[in-house]
């Protein structure tokens, strides 16, 4: 069971100050003409501001709680976004498009490379030729590590989250506590030269990698966004 199941409630609150991605990945959508298909697309933070912009979306995520509150935001909006319940690497799409996405670091719950495999593959058989795969992900740096590890912080009010990182086996499990409920979730990370590897490995290729939202290069820093496209 998904470990998500538990916070789908608390998962908005959570990330409620996770706004910097929302205008990027909506630029993407626009651009791409759609439709979109989002990989562990959760409570619907960037799909439904697509869905807003009149961008058709397919949301693909394994936890049926966060789906259902994304379906709740959906209509909230009065909007219509098409929920699956599937896996990252095996999404149930036979649909091709222009666009595919994995925000907010979605894919750091592959712990294994051959995971990762499956899901790049998987989303270079989404798209159309010349279609784009972008999404973000994070490698942590060590004055991060040391400033957070196995130490509850609140992180919004009332909301608690604990790190435990592991920089030899380049994990990090996380556990997040509010409102009466508790989740834990193992992340696992990558340097940029691993992940540039597995995408061409899987038959992108790489138009940037930005060290931010903004579209400024990544310059070492924790995090990566990654425009790919298929060759
Ligand atoms: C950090 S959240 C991101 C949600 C959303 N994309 C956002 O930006 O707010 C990660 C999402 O990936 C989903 N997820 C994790 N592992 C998955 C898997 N193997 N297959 C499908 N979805 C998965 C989780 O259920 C969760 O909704």
């Amino acid at each position: 069971m998904s470990s998500y199941n538990a916070i789908a409630e608390l998962y908005d609150p959570w990330s409620a100050s996770v706004v910097e991605d929302v205008g990027f990945y909506l630029e993407e959508a626009r651009r791409s003409g759609g439709p979109v298909v989002e990989l562990g697309v959760g409570t619907g933070r960037i799909a439904v501001p697509i869905a807003a912009d009149g961008v058709q979306v397919i949301g693909v995520d394994s936890s049926s709680g966060m789906l259902e509150v994304c379906a709740r935001r959906a209509a909230l909006a009065g909007v219509d976004v098409d929920l699956r319940v599937g896996d990252l690497r095996e999404p149930p799409v036979t649909e091709r498009v222009p666009l595919v996405i994995c925000p907010f670091r979605s894919l750091l719950h592959m712990h294994t490379d051959e995971d990762r495999r499956r899901v790049l593959e998987s989303a270079r058989e989404l798209l159309v030729s010349g279609g784009r795969f972008v999404f973000d992900v994070f490698a942590p740096g060590a004055k991060d590590i040391e400033k957070t590890h196995d130490r509850w912080l609140e992180r919004e009010p009332g909301i608690f989250e604990r790190a435990v990182w592991d920089e030899e086996a380049r994990t990090l499990t996380l556990t997040v506590r509010g409102e009466g409920t508790e989740t834990t979730m193992a992340l696992a990370w990558l340097g940029p030269d691993e992940w540039r590897a597995l995408l061409e490995r899987a038959g992108f290729e790489i138009e940037a990698c930005y060290g931010w939202f903004d579209r400024s290069p990544y310059k070492g820093d924790e995090d990566m966004v990654w425009i790919t496209r298929r060759t």
